[in-house]
């Protein structure tokens, strides 16, 4: 299953160009469900959380967060997703070149202790911004080209901190039929790269095209759509499974 999608690459620059021409399907403009619902579970009674976004484009998670009280910092390659990121939420931002990542920048909004670091993610380390409390990683490890996904885990696991949780969302579908990315990470891949951590499947569902808004209503748990555009599926071709790590 894995073979399908093992030498798809996706330069950096075709990112920022996804940007450029705002073909960026994958944000969303709510705060993510899967996070509200597992929310409890990812902080774990614990106050002034330190979340790591890997990849984190522009996702409003990040102010939601950061409104909870927590600090938040992130990596993404496209510099107008993280300036879009600021503008958007009506944030003022800082921005300075860091010698100790060359060619890396740091843009910051110290009021709500959002940092955001433009550069790839494999140029980022525990020595850049210590570890994490928490992860979010929606659209980063199905982000990540096949090939590299052994050392996307293993830096990862270098930025969990000892009560470090881990949540994670990644889509399941029939990699013969879409070529990515997103790209397919089955179930025992992810427990091969993170199988270490006690690992709990916290939800697995069918995307169907509608969210229904009603708490209790099975169709909530159903109705969880990710917003990503694959154009040679059906929605009903797809899952979203999404798990916790610690
Ligand atoms: C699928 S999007 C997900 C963005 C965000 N996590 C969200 O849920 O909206 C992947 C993002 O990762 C960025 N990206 C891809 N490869 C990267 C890399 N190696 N280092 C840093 N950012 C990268 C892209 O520009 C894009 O914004």
């Amino acid at each position: 299953m894995l073979e399908q999608q093992a030498d798809r690459i996706m330069q950096l620059s075709e990112w920022e160009e996804r940007w450029q021409d705002n073909k960026i399907g994958f944000h969303q403009p709510a705060i993510h469900r899967m996070l509200q619902i597992n929310y409890n579970a990812v902080v774990n009674g614990r106050s002034s959380v330190r979340f790591f976004f890997p990849l984190c484009g522009k996702a409003v998670d990040m102010k939601w967060l950061a409104d909870l009280g927590h600090s938040v910092v992130g990596v993404e390659i496209s510099e107008m997703a993280i300036r879009q990121f600021f503008q958007e939420n009506n944030m003022t931002y800082s921005e300075e070149s860091l010698p100790s990542l060359p060619g890396a920048t740091l843009f910051q909004n110290s009021e709500k202790n959002i940092s955001l670091y433009q550069c790839d993610v494999f140029s980022f380390s525990s020595s850049v911004a210590g570890q994490f409390g928490a992860i979010w990683d929606r659209g980063s490890l199905v982000a990540i080209n096949p090939k590299d996904r052994e050392r996307y885990a293993a830096l990862i696991l270098s930025l969990m901190g000892g009560d470090c949780r881990y949540l994670l969302d990644t889509l399941l579908y029939n990699p013969d039929l879409y070529k990515g990315p997103p790209f397919f990470v089955p179930d025992k891949q992810v427990q091969s790269l993170f199988g270490e951590f006690q690992l709990q499947h916290v939800a697995e569902n069918t995307l169907i095209p509608t969210i229904s808004p009603v708490e209790g209503d099975p169709g909530y748990i159903l109705g969880l759509q990710d917003s990503f555009n694959l154009p040679a599926l059906e929605l009903n071709q797809i899952r979203s499974s999404c798990q916790t790590f610690y």
